[in-house]
């Protein structure tokens, strides 16, 4: 047989997570607002969230997942070419709470750089790591979706409140020369409505003086436009690579609600165990969902070396994206 040639790409080489220790399971979260476990399994799929304790920033959080990807990809902190974090709860407006992660890991060659784009952060991440890889700027990148949603969280609000959690999830990318059935990402697409921008927010921070900002939703108009968005992104990242459903793997969806998710793999025609569920078990975790499911399928095994996974998020902005990785 012929050899194919060879192209760079960003290879999957570790993956990290981290969830507080501190679980509220929905009978907790129904003492705190006018809720029900049965209301919020039967509209969302979630039963716990993992909330930090004080000293569980998202710098801390990230550092510990980053620091497990790098370990399990065998790569010491001092080679490590640049960190991206996605979160929209850093520690800091600045210094980037990816370069609190830098000097956390001992990156001391790292460079870092925090990324804003709300529950697409990681996919959005993905994204611009792969593009600094295969242009050669850097041999590998840290992606980390970090977020502490509960510290945003209005806990007046039951329609918001219940549906959040905190945690950390973390990928190593490195750059490989590979063949064109190798392993690595295949292809990312990105996209934005900012029209859309006052159904999902926070009213608040550092733009709005003496009001440090609550998450609000408007959760119907966002479930409304979730499904045909993801859908579309989804299906933009087949053709892109002329394959089908049916060629992939594992799904590995933003985990904010199982209706979502099932609405998407019901699209798409993917049987129940092609995809991947964690909401129950952490709730919406934003920028980190992705990673965290991510680095659960690839400890429980399902998504083992040669298999092709397709990552979606959605989030607000709106920002939404896909990624095609083959492990
Ligand atoms: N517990 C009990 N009742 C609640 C509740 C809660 N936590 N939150 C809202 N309700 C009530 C409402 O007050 C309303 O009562 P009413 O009919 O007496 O006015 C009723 O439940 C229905 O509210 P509604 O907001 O229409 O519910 P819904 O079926 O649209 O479900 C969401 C709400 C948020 C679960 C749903 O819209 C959703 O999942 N949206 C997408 C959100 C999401 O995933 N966003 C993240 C994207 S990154």
């Amino acid at each position: 047989m012929a050899e194919q040639p060879l192209s760079t790409r960003a290879v999957l080489t570790g993956t990290g997570a981290y969830l507080p220790a501190q679980v509220l399971t929905n009978e907790d979260m129904a003492k705190r607002v006018d809720t029900s476990d049965e209301w919020i399994v039967e509209r969302t799929g979630i039963k716990q969230r993992h909330f930090a304790a004080p000293h569980e920033t998202a710098a801390f959080m990230g550092a510990e997942a980053g620091r497990q990807a790098l370990e399990k990809a065998g790569l010491p902190p001092e080679a490590l070419g640049a960190v991206i974090v996605a979160t929209s709860t850093p520690d800091q407006s600045f210094p980037a709470t990816a370069v609190r992660i830098q000097a956390m890991l001992g990156a001391k060659k790292a460079f870092g750089f925090d990324l804003s784009a709300a529950c697409s952060g990681f996919v959005y991440g993905l994204s611009v790591a792969d593009a600094m890889l295969r242009a050669g700027q850097v041999k590998s990148v840290l992606v980390i979706g970090t977020e502490v949603f509960s510290r945003i969280l209005n806990f007046e609000d039951r329609t918001t409140c219940v549906l959040f959690g905190d945690g950390a999830g973390a990928v190593l990318l490195e750059a490989r020369e590979v063949e064109k059935s190798g392993p690595g990402l295949l292809s990312t697409h990105l996209y934005a409505d900012g029209s859309l921008g006052d159904i999902l927010y926070v009213d608040g921070g550092t733009g709005q003086k003496d009001k440090p900002g609550h998450l609000v939703m408007h959760g119907r108009e966002v479930f409304r436009h979730a499904v045909n968005l993801l859908a579309g992104a989804v299906n933009d990242a087949l053709a892109e690579n002329n394959l089908t459903a049916a060629d992939i793997d594992l799904l590995v969806p933003h985990q904010a609600n199982k209706r979502i998710i099932d609405g998407v793999g019901k699209k798409l025609g993917l049987p129940a165990e092609r995809v991947v569920v964690t909401v129950h078990k952490h709730a919406n975790t934003s920028a980190a969902s992705v990673p965290l499911a991510l680095a659960e399928a690839i400890q429980d095994g399902r998504a083992a070396p040669g298999k092709l996974l397709l990552l979606e998020a959605l989030g607000g902005g709106l920002t939404w994206g896909s990624a095609l990785l083959r492990l």
